[in-house]
């Protein structure tokens, strides 16, 4: 068996622990005479293995009493939905526009309401994220909608905005778990599991009381209604039982290699690697301005797009895959996710200088 390198944005590496753990227990799981994808999730066994997982998160982020955590499907594009469905409840809300998933978010939030784009970064191709503290926020607004780290471009938020009474729903897909949370700054947080955390098919989604209180009881179709998952404790329908089980194994091994402060000390160094060599690199243009760049997407390009599509090729006999851009932006991107080790970047980057050096 041999693993190769995968910068892929998602679905992405996992840790090799885990992948282990969950082969050793594919077949018997903990003496139950079956794998945890054959389990009712009504059954005993299982109940164990969900509340554990998100007992293990609470610990992990820190999550206070009042925050509800709630393992859905769906992924972060229900949620585009089923925010305003759940909770634009005067008909209006303010959103920071970072890109292609907040536009969507945007598109979906409008069949519901008004959504004031209270700042955007697309004149600038979305290379840099809008200062917060320059923003007016309508203090009437139902919420205020932000996501994180944008996936496509390689950028992430540095501070958070002040949003007074309004809750700030932020969509962390990209960024759950890859550092500290202080969630007492959100109504709610959301992300797909599929880049840090787990396999596809996991939404978790981190929910204050006050705002689920706040939805007036409005006639929603059943799976559409937070406040209906989270009175069911993520049961109120059959969850993604194998998924949740994965995930939980993923927390387990964030609590044993230090938590998420360790985690986020990891992903600096790696990042750094990349980012001091295509900053140092006179043939490799990195995308994103310098205050702006993601941690776990880093986006670049070589001169041209031949040259992109040449070292594409090259890297296939190194066995890195999946350093292609997203089909919106061309270029390059090398998705460096919790799982990801400091011996993949470093490979990678040895590789680049390589190129570099072949067509100076
Ligand atoms: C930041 C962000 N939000 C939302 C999505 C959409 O997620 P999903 O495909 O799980 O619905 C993605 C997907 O990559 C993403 O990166």
């Amino acid at each position: 068996m041999s693993r190769i390198y995968n910068f892929s944005a998602g679905p992405a590496m996992l840790p090799e622990e885990v992948l282990k753990t969950a082969a050793a227990e594919m077949l018997d799981y903990h003496d139950s005479g079956m794998s945890v994808m054959e389990m009712s999730h009504r059954s005993r066994v299982y109940q164990g293995i969900i509340d554990e997982a998100e007992a293990d998160l609470r610990k992990l982020i820190g999550i206070p009493e009042n925050y509800k955590v709630l393992f859905m499907q769906g992924g972060a594009t229900l949620g585009f939905a089923m925010i305003p469905m759940n909770f634009m409840v005067k008909g209006k809300i303010d959103l920071i526009n970072t890109g292609v998933w907040t536009k969507k978010a945007i598109k979906d939030a409008k069949i519901f309401g008004e959504v004031n784009v209270v700042a955007s970064g697309e004149e600038n191709g979305f290379k840099k994220i809008p200062d917060v503290k320059s923003i007016k926020f309508d203090p009437e607004a139902d919420y205020v909608y932000m996501c994180d780290n944008n996936t496509i471009y390689g950028s992430k938020f540095k501070e958070y905005p002040e949003t007074g009474n309004v809750p700030l729903i932020c969509d962390m897909s990209s960024c759950f778990l890859s550092e500290p949370i202080d969630v007492k700054k959100f109504g709610m947080i959301y992300a797909g599991a599929q880049k840090n955390v787990g396999p596809a098919g996991v939404t978790i989604c981190i929910i204050r009381d006050d705002l689920l209180a706040r939805t007036p009881r409005q006639p929603l179709p059943a799976y559409l209604d937070y406040r209906l998952h989270a009175e069911n404790g993520s049961m109120y329908n059959t969850p993604p039982t194998y998924g949740i089980y994965i995930c939980g194994l993923v927390f387990k091994w964030l609590l044993k290699e230090g938590g998420l402060a360790a985690r986020k000390a990891n992903n600096e160094k790696k990042a750094k690697i990349l980012y001091d060599y295509l900053d140092s690199s006179k043939f490799f243009k990195p995308y994103v301005d310098k205050d702006s760049r993601s941690l776990m997407n880093v986006t670049f390009r070589t001169p041209s797009d031949e040259l992109d599509a040449e070292f594409l090729e090259g890297a296939k006999k190194y066995r890195f895959t999946n350093l292609k851009g997203h089909r919106s932006t061309g270029g390059l991107r090398a998705s460096l996710y919790n799982a990801m080790p400091i011996a993949g970047v470093e490979a990678l980057v040895k590789y680049m200088k390589e190129f570099e050096e072949a067509h100076k």
